[in-house]
């Protein structure tokens, strides 16, 4: 049987916000306008669907946004729509707004929403992949993952300042959820010492010993990055001081990684992006993610994309190793 025509979309952002959501919410209105769609957004992520928090846009609703972070249509995580009542109340008030086909833009938790959506309420939904965790299949980068990179980047080169000033050892934890992307990528570019993921045993015996060493031969400025996912900041200073008796402070960048202007990456990738979920909408190819791999647009099922593994990590360690 062939799929019911497409004549109207929702977008919407749900879970962590991250920069370059906006850039993906025009890519997606103004493409669905030039087809000649009509075109909602839907605040607050899912759990404003089910709240039927639901808004008309036009081309002057995504004006002046391409350049902002954050999201304007919000965003949050919702219990409710977890259940599958939730998710039959979602697909209500899609359906009484005359949608017929959503896209969702998020990570590993809302791409699991979007696939049951389709595959067993047999909405129509495409996933677009926003998170600054990098931790999705199917696309070389996540929106936001870039700015993410480049704004720790920029506190990590101001710590550095005072780290060699007073000549400190410094432990900087930053985000990544479950993955220690974020943490080698900006440990590598950071020119940190050391970096501890939750994706690598860690050898803390390694590190004491060559903090004591490195400090007999001179070398008196330390940066240690570690993913949240990989233990806390504070934790690894204290356990530094311990054992080596040298001054350790620490920094958890946190959320000041989800915000600000995004990078000139994020937002040709969301725009990109948001623009092949339309087409695919259009054509009739429902319940996938998609992402760029080697610049190329790519397409994969929804449950296929969640829980990323990395295998670049150990030479990049070894890299970073190499350099310090
Ligand atoms: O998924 C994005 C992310 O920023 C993770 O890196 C982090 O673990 C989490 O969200 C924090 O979530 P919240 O903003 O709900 O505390």
């Amino acid at each position: 049987m062939a799929n019911a025509p497409i004549r109207k979309i929702a977008v919407l952002t749900s879970g962590g916000d991250g920069p370059g959501m906006n850039a993906a919410i025009r890519s997606v209105v103004r493409c669905s306008l030039h087809y000649g769609l009509e075109v909602c957004g839907v605040m607050r992520g899912y759990q404003g669907l089910i709240d039927d928090d639901v808004v008309e846009m036009n081309h002057r609703s995504v004006s002046n946004i391409i350049n902002h972070g954050g999201t304007i249509l919000k965003t949050a995580r919702s219990k409710e729509f977890a259940t599958d009542e939730g998710k039959q109340k979602a697909v209500d008030v899609l359906r009484k707004h005359n949608v017929d086909g959503l896209v969702v833009i998020g990570g590993d938790g809302s791409y699991q929403g979007a696939s049951r959506l389709y595959h067993k309420f047999g909405f129509p939904t495409v996933g677009l992949p926003g998170t600054i965790d990098n931790d999705l299949h199917g696309t070389d980068q996540t929106i936001g993952c870039s700015t993410a990179i480049n704004t720790a980047l920029e506190s990590i080169d101001k710590v550095r300042d005072t780290a060699q000033s007073m000549e400190r050892i410094f432990v900087i934890e930053v985000m990544g959820n479950k993955s220690g992307y974020i943490a080698m990528e900006v440990a590598l570019a950071a020119g940190a010492e050391d970096v501890i993921i939750p994706e690598r045993t860690f050898d803390f015996g390694g590190m004491y010993k060559e903090i004591i060493e490195g400090n007999r031969k001179g070398k008196v400025t330390w940066i240690v990055l570690v993913a949240e996912g990989a233990g806390k900041a504070q934790d690894v200073a204290d356990t530094i001081t311990k054992a080596t008796g040298l001054e350790t402070r620490c920094v958890v960048l946190g959320h000041v990684q989800r915000g600000g202007t995004p990078s000139g990456q994020d937002r040709i990738l969301a725009t990109r992006l948001g623009a092949a979920a339309v087409d695919l909408l259009l054509n009739g190819i429902y319940g996938k993610a998609v992402g760029v791999v080697q610049d190329e647009i790519n397409v994969i099922d929804l449950a296929e994309a969640t829980k990323r593994q990395f295998t670049h990590l150990d030479d990049y360690y070894q890299l970073l190793k190499i350099l310090t």
